[in-house]
């Protein structure tokens, strides 16, 4: 397994998890799937590849305004989780952070998504904060964060 930027042939794929698994949660998505593609923004996509295809997806956002690194989005797909691909694509973050000098790794996990903040949690993540109602009014986002030593 290895990771690697995303190229323009993961379009389909990328595009399926933006429109059904992202959408739903943050609504509308496609400045996401833009930036992943151009690079514009502070948007870095990667993904996880497997002799059975893309197993997992990263995107990174580095805003050279914040004292954080962010984690956009950290997606394992069916068929290939509890198989370590999580802890790789967490493992791609850490180091992108320590290139860049940061020292804390940020993620916001909605409490729809109970699998992602036992993932995270167990990875040493903790709840710092959160916000109820800040991308749909019946969900709250969890913001967890990370220190990079
Ligand atoms: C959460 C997720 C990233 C985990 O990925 P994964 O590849 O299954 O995790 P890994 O196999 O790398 O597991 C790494 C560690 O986390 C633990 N872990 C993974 N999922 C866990 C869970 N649901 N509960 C508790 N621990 C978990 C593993 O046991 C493992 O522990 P270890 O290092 O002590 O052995 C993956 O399940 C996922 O993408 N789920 C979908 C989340 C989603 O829908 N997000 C949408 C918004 S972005």
């Amino acid at each position: 397994m290895s990771i690697r930027r995303v190229v323009v042939e993961d379009y389909g794929i990328l595009k399926d998890l933006a429109v059904n698994v992202l959408e739903p949660l943050y609504g509308d998505q496609s400045k996401s799937l833009r930036e992943w593609f151009t690079g514009d923004g502070y948007k870095h996509a990667f993904v996880l590849d497997s002799e059975h295809g893309i197993a997992g997806f990263l995107s990174l956002k580095i805003n050279p305004n914040k004292p954080y690194l962010k984690i956009s989005t950290l997606f394992v797909f069916d068929g290939h989780k509890r198989l370590g691909c999580g802890k790789k694509l967490l493992a791609k973050a850490v180091r992108v952070a320590k290139d860049l000098g940061y020292h804390r790794l940020v993620v916001t996990v909605s409490d729809k998504k109970p699998e992602a903040m036992d993932f995270f949690l167990h990875s040493g993540f903790s709840i710092i904060d959160k916000k109820p109602g800040k991308y749909r009014p019946d969900s709250t986002e969890f913001i967890l964060d990370m220190a990079i030593f």
